[in-house]
């Protein structure tokens, strides 16, 4: 198997700027969403000798996590499409040396043959444009009995982070409209039961689906400005940004309305908002 064409577009995307931003708020954005990968983690049951495959695993956060968890009897493959984002997680990886980085698309290329006890994602698993070709490859690199654990966001009406600064920005500007639900993105597994009908259809079983919500720091951290520049640099506000006509004064229009709307989740730690997430979990019957 090795037909990248299908991922052409995700994997130019994250090699470019997806890639880079994502590199250059690598500490803002673990620190943001790291409460929800620790969730996941909690429910891929992980224990001492595992071996771990972690799915999308861009600067190398969780496959860090699990590589401590699992410690020097077991390992940790993490695979990623983004050369720069797997060379930010190299260059974390210090003396663990049973941690590998492997860059490779989950859904075109081999990824071994019952190898894996686990198999781990957070964010990382939304973006194929033949979800069940790519479960159905992780599930052929998953040991008899292993198990599978990730986090993904649930709709963006039910995570204000995301929809309130669009909401401010497209009373300014105008916005490409969202994509379809399915279409590959960080929202194309908001549905459940599209969840279930892909991790079914790639031979899964024990499919359970857990809503989880949970406060996230928005950018990690720091005062309004500090949280206005992470979500024009990182999210669905600067993806919507990415392809709209807009000027100085229009930018600065957009900047006061998204403060305006941040501003009542603004505590001495951050601005702090509900997050809404699943937490799926399946076996390899
Ligand atoms: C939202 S980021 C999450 C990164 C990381 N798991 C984290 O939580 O910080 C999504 C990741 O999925 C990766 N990705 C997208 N399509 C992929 C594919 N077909 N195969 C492997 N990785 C992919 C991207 O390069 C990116 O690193």
């Amino acid at each position: 198997m090795n037909d990248q064409a299908t991922n052409a577009d995700q994997i130019a995307f994250w090699n470019a700027k997806a890639g880079s931003k994502w590199v250059e708020y690598q500490a803002q954005l673990d620190r943001q969403i790291g409460v929800l990968g620790d969730a996941m983690l909690r429910a891929a049951g992980l224990g001492a000798g595992h071996r771990v495959l972690d799915v999308g695993c861009g600067c190398g956060a969780t496959a860090l996590q699990a590589a401590a968890m699992v410690g020097a009897s077991g390992t940790v493959t993490g695979v990623d499409v983004s050369a720069p984002m797997l060379a930010r997680a190299r260059a974390r990886q210090g003396g663990l040396s049973q941690v590998q980085f492997v860059e490779a698309d989950v859904q075109a290329d081999a990824l071994g043959a019952a190898l894996y006890d686990r198999v781990i994602s957070r964010f990382g698993v939304m973006f194929f444009t033949d979800p069940v070709a790519a479960f159905r490859n992780v599930r052929a690199a998953m040991a008899p009995k292993g198990r599978l654990a990730f986090v993904c966001w649930r709709g963006a009406d039910e995570n204000p982070w995301m929809s309130e600064p669009v909401k401010a920005a497209a009373r300014h500007v105008e916005l490409p409209p969202a994509p379809p639900a399915d279409a590959p993105g960080p929202m194309s597994f908001a549905d459940p039961e599209r969840v279930r009908r892909i991790l079914n259809a790639a031979g899964l079983a024990a499919i359970e689906i857990v809503k989880h919500d949970a406060p996230c720091v928005i950018g990690g951290g720091g005062d309004l400005d500090t949280c206005v520049d992470f979500l024009f640099n990182v999210g669905p506000l600067s993806r919507a940004l990415m392809s709209a006509d807009f000027n100085e004064q229009s930018k600065a229009a957009i900047r006061a309305s998204v403060c305006d709307v941040l501003r009542p989740y603004l505590t001495p730690t951050g601005v702090v908002m509900p997050c809404a997430v699943w937490i799926v979990t399946a076996s390899n019957a």
